[in-house]
């Protein structure tokens, strides 16, 4: 039997609680939340140092979100021996050095599956291919909550109320701003990234832009356009370390992430010897992403040990990424005009631009246009 703390009592946070309570193989024996429930009462602990002390516990589930004290809790358990499990990104894609030495130091097992794809098992079996293929590529649909505002106005409803749905769901944060603007897909780039290439980006090198700005007129764009909007990661082994980058991307029908509904995501990696493999499943939700975190303390329970990689810190390269956008912007300049390749109702289709670039021109535009809009078209 392994007794385990949990750190947050939320939506995953109880998810967990649940499924463990059906099992007689770990017990979560101590609980650290800020609101308490009269639920949870006779578990919860004091304080992280209480929790830390407790020599009958083994293993602290994480599930807290943001850096701090996220970081400061899960390196106090891993010095003091107990393992973790954690569906941090944010906390991994800034920490994973720092804590997966802690962990080898200290013999015990750090994991993080559910940080990736919520539900789906992605990180798990990408390294599990890594052991005996090279891998190219990682790229996907790795949020939730922003594939389900992209398909819920595929039938006409406007950003505002998708997300509010999103948000009474359960899907999307009270302050949605990770999700929309791109900052959770891109943690999860950077964490997939390490385990495929051993190599640690840096989130702030990565170009990344969201889809806060997409309206109702740009998705009857893309239909007459016959393409489907997803919000898109991309992670591609390069000559000098790792191209990265986050954008909203106009698929073909054929491609398999243009069917991707509601908040499951799809996540592939493209392997020398295995080609395209696919992960397809819930990004985000309670159970699914309950389910995750207790097949890692599994896992532990087994005798896994190893993280996924050993990533090293890597420069972003995206010197040969260059492909055509899609850009909705008031005020048209040189360097849309000059690039244009073709015009419709209030959009502009480019040439081929290089993937910094574009995102350099956007950003620079925003601050005058703020619901500027561009997609890739690959
Ligand atoms: N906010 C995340 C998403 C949760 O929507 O995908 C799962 O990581």
């Amino acid at each position: 039997m392994m007794k385990a703390a949990l750190l947050g009592y939320g939506t995953v946070g109880g998810g967990v609680d649940r499924i463990i309570q059906e099992r007689d193989d770990i017990r979560i024996t101590r609980i650290l939340e800020k609101y308490p429930k009269p639920e949870i009462a006779d578990r919860v602990a004091r304080d992280m140092d209480e929790i830390v002390a407790d020599p009958e516990i083994d293993i602290v589930i994480e599930l807290l979100g943001g850096v701090h004290p996220a970081f400061e809790f899960v390196k106090a358990a891993l010095e003091a021996g107990k393992h973790v499990v954690t569906a941090n990104k944010a906390l991994v894609s800034a920490y994973c050095k720092e804590l997966t030495a802690l962990a080898e130091e200290h013999g015990v097992a750090f994991r993080c599956t559910p940080a990736v794809g919520g539900g789906i098992p992605w990180l798990h079996n990408l390294a599990r291919c890594r052991r005996v293929d090279e891998i190219r590529e990682v790229r996907g649909i790795m949020n939730g909550t922003t594939n389900f505002i992209l398909h819920t106005m595929l039938s006409g409803t406007a950003f505002e109320d998708a997300l509010k749905t999103a948000q009474e769901l359960g899907f999307a944060e009270a302050d949605p701003t990770a999700d929309i603007d791109g900052w959770d897909i891109r943690r999860k780039l950077v964490i997939s990234a390490a385990v495929a290439f051993d190599l640690l980006a840096k989130e702030e090198e990565i170009p990344m832009f969201g889809i806060r700005t997409i309206t109702a007129q740009d998705i009857a764009n893309f239909r007459t356009l016959g393409r489907t909007c997803k919000l898109m990661a991309y992670g591609t082994k390069s000559k000098n370390g790792v191209s990265a980058y986050v954008e909203p991307t106009l698929l073909l029908p054929n491609e398999p992430e243009a069917s991707v509904p509601a908040n499951y995501n799809t996540i592939s990696l493209d392997g020398k010897l295995n080609g395209i493999q696919s992960f397809y499943g819930q990004g985000t939700g309670r159970f699914p992403t309950a389910a995750n975190v207790v097949s890692d303390c599994l896992d532990i329970l087994a005798g896994e040990r190893d993280f996924y990689a050993k990533p090293v810190p890597a420069s972003v390269d995206n010197s040969d990424a260059k492909h055509a956008y899609y850009v909705r912007t008031a005020h048209r300049d040189a360097f849309l005009t000059g690039n244009c390749v073709t015009e419709g109702n209030g959009f502009v289709i480019t040439k081929d631009i290089s993937v910094d670039e574009m995102h350099r021109w956007a950003k620079e535009k925003a601050a005058s246009d703020p619901a500027l809009f561009f997609a890739a078209i690959r």
